[in-house]
């Protein structure tokens, strides 16, 4: 069976960040053919064009990490109703320098907790837009937007309603075979297999 590096964000710095929890639970719930790798968001400086000549260590990194993964995974909350300012740092690093933007063609997932009932919707709608200009695949459907509840999830990723358990399930079998579809049409030799535009990213 193929396996597939999948990168993943996670848009908190908190401690005690409940999506940070969810992403233990997707982990644990994902396809066996998936390989799960957190990206690390912490460390990056703030982004300035200012660096496009010469990228901190953390900003190489985390493009290479992005360049190398199969599949790009975003857990995160909503903050004030959009992409928390680190996560978003973070798309501008990979998204730079001009010309070699890491994200595109890649295949992603957006999923985030929420302790309110709207369940990171607002957000994951404004960082659609993002990934739409980045030229980055999206699972469309299933969405999902998670109302955090402390008492079904537990610290280590287990799920403790069946319900939920069996939703995040086939969330990420979805995901896994999404990144296989989006793969295999990127595959080269596939007709439409062309370089990403590089000059989008000049608007
Ligand atoms: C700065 C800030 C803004 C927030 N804005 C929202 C919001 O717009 N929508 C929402 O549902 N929850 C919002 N919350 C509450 C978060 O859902 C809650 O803090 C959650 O634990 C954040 O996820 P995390 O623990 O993974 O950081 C906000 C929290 C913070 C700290």
């Amino acid at each position: 069976m193929a396996s597939f590096k999948i990168g993943y964000f996670v848009g908190s710095l908190a401690t005690g960040s409940i999506n940070r929890t969810l992403s233990k639970a997707l982990i644990k719930l994902a396809p066996e053919d998936l390989e799960f790798t957190e990206i690390p968001i912490r460390d990056l400086p703030l982004y300035s064009y200012d660096y496009d000549a010469d990228f901190p260590p953390e900003g190489r990194a985390l493009k290479e990490a992005v360049e190398g993964s199969d599949g790009i995974l975003f857990v995160s909350p909503e903050y004030n109703r959009s992409i928390p300012g680190a996560l978003k740092n973070a798309i501008d690093w990979g998204s730079r320098p001009w010309g070699s933007n890491s994200f595109a063609r890649k295949p992603t997932g957006i999923i985030g907790a929420s302790v309110g009932s709207i369940g990171t919707a607002v957000m994951q709608s404004s960082f659609r837009s993002v990934l739409s200009f980045l030229d980055a695949p999206q699972l469309n459907a299933p969405e999902a937007y998670i109302h955090y509840n402390a008492s079904v999830f537990g610290e280590d990723g287990e799920v403790k309603d069946e319900g939920t358990a069996k939703f995040l399930r086939h969330y990420m079998d979805e995901y896994g075979a999404f990144v296989a579809r989006v793969l295999a049409a990127n595959a080269p030799g596939h007709i439409g297999d062309l370089e990403p535009d590089a000059e989008k990213l000049s608007r």
